[in-house]
């Protein structure tokens, strides 16, 4: 069994992620430990579930700092201090600066609701994504877990699920079955990325084969 990782989970809203995250670990045998707990939004819901399971919680808000380089230098700080190994981004709505991808490389993921790279990208990001998959006709959708690079959306991709539209779908009911979906599919992505169970090569990942 694998040391448990310990994790940062970075947030902005009401952290149904967050919650599928804990209750996986809890559950699924997971060799990793949610330590930390990040907003850029005081107000997110997230923090109070982080804060019923006594996870440490910190606010990020760009505004309270001296430009982005100052914002990005207490992060990265507050990040080594808890010593984390992987963080998870789930539905953190800002761009992660440079400096943190390169100190945790292949090492954070994000969760997305579309099948990428289809429907991703710059401005691609909650009720717009079911809105232009509606609105394109196609006839699938689905969740997507990938590593986080400099390009949006566009990094390895971890795991993934097919979500079916239905003809009567509005953005919302697609929306309600992808995150569904998405609950199930986050922890399966995690348990990959603690236990180091993937070999990445370009944009293509696999499981690695086991010696033992
Ligand atoms: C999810 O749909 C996720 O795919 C996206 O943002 C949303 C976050 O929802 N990145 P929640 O805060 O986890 O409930």
């Amino acid at each position: 069994m694998s040391k448990k990782k310990r994790v940062a989970v970075f947030v902005s809203g009401r952290g149904s992620n967050l919650q599928a995250l804990i209750e996986g670990i809890a559950k699924n045998g997971i060799p990793a430990e949610i330590v930390l707990v990040v907003s850029n939004k005081p107000e997110s819901f997230a923090l109070k579930r982080a804060e019923s399971y006594g996870i440490a919680t910190a606010v990020f808000s760009p505004a309270d700092f001296n430009g982005p380089e100052a914002f990005t230098e207490a992060l990265l700080k507050r990040v080594r201090e808890a010593d984390i190994d992987l963080i998870c981004l789930a539905g953190f709505t800002r761009i992660l600066p440079s400096r943190l991808l390169a100190a945790f490389p292949q090492r954070i993921i994000n969760i997305h609701p579309s099948l990428l790279p289809a429907f991703g990208g710059k401005g691609m990001y909650g009720m717009h994504v079911h809105r232009a998959v509606l609105a394109s006709g196609a006839k699938f959708s689905g969740a997507t877990v990938h590593i986080v690079t400099e390009e949006i959306d566009g990094g390895p991709i971890v795991c993934q699920e097919v979500v079916p539209v239905d003809d009567d779908d509005t953005p919302e009911t697609l929306a309600q079955r992808v995150l569904d979906v998405e609950h199930r599919l986050y922890p399966r992505a995690l348990k990959l990325m603690a236990e180091d169970a993937l070999e990445i090569s370009g944009l293509r990942t696999r499981i690695k084969q086991r010696v033992d």
